[in-house]
């Protein structure tokens, strides 16, 4: 696999407010759709949401990334004790979780995840204050643990059961911010 081209031109990472609830909605059905073994929130925990809980769940905490033409192609969400997600790894005093990292299979191999994870970084360091970026991954999911060392974070030892796949780890990795 690989880089397929170069990255894409006129890309850009915004962070969400509640009135993009409908486009994050559109991503997060679409990506709970295509890679349902790769959260622990499920379809069936989001597709009856109404647009006042999408709204709620849908703020500055969410970045996206977006194509020249506005079309969403990846998204990445970063978490902290004080706003802790409501299920899986909980983040520790210091630490920006990152969950639900996703890029449309469309945009993959053309940097999208590599702008997502510099700019949780930047959120973490700059306005966070967070000292270790933090976040779980299945240990089948070999793409994204590839990404993820490239972005130098590495296995701590901890690990969860993952949800709904008997036997099979979701690994925690971290990197220093
Ligand atoms: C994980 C994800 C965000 C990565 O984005 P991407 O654009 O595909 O990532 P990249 O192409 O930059 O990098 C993937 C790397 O994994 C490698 N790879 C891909 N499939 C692989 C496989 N089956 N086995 C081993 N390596 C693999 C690629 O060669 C590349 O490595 P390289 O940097 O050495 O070339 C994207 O694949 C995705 O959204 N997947 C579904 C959701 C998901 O798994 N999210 C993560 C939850 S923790």
């Amino acid at each position: 696999m690989g880089r397929s081209s170069g990255p894409l031109e006129g890309m850009r990472v915004v962070r969400l407010t509640p009135d993009d609830w409908r486009s994050y909605a559109d991503l997060r059905i679409g990506m709970l759709t295509d890679a349902p073994d790769a959260f622990w929130t499920t379809l069936a925990d989001v597709e009856e949401r109404t647009e006042e809980e999408w709204r709620r769940s849908c703020d500055d905490r969410t970045l996206q990334a977006r194509a020249a033409d506005g079309r969403p192609l990846g998204t990445l969400t970063v978490l902290t004790p004080e706003v802790p997600p409501h299920v899986g790894l909980l983040p520790g005093a210091g630490d920006a979780l990152v969950l639900a990292v996703y890029v449309i299979p469309e945009a993959r191999g053309r940097g999208v995840v590599d702008v997502l994870l510099d700019a949780a970084r930047a959120m973490a360091r700059d306005e966070l204050g967070a000292r270790r970026l933090v976040l779980q991954v299945t240990e089948t999911n070999l793409a994204a643990r590839r990404v993820y060392e490239r972005h130098g974070y590495v296995l701590t030892g901890h690990w969860l059961p993952h949800p709904r796949q008997p036997g099979v780890r979701d690994l925690e990795m971290a990197r220093p911010v």
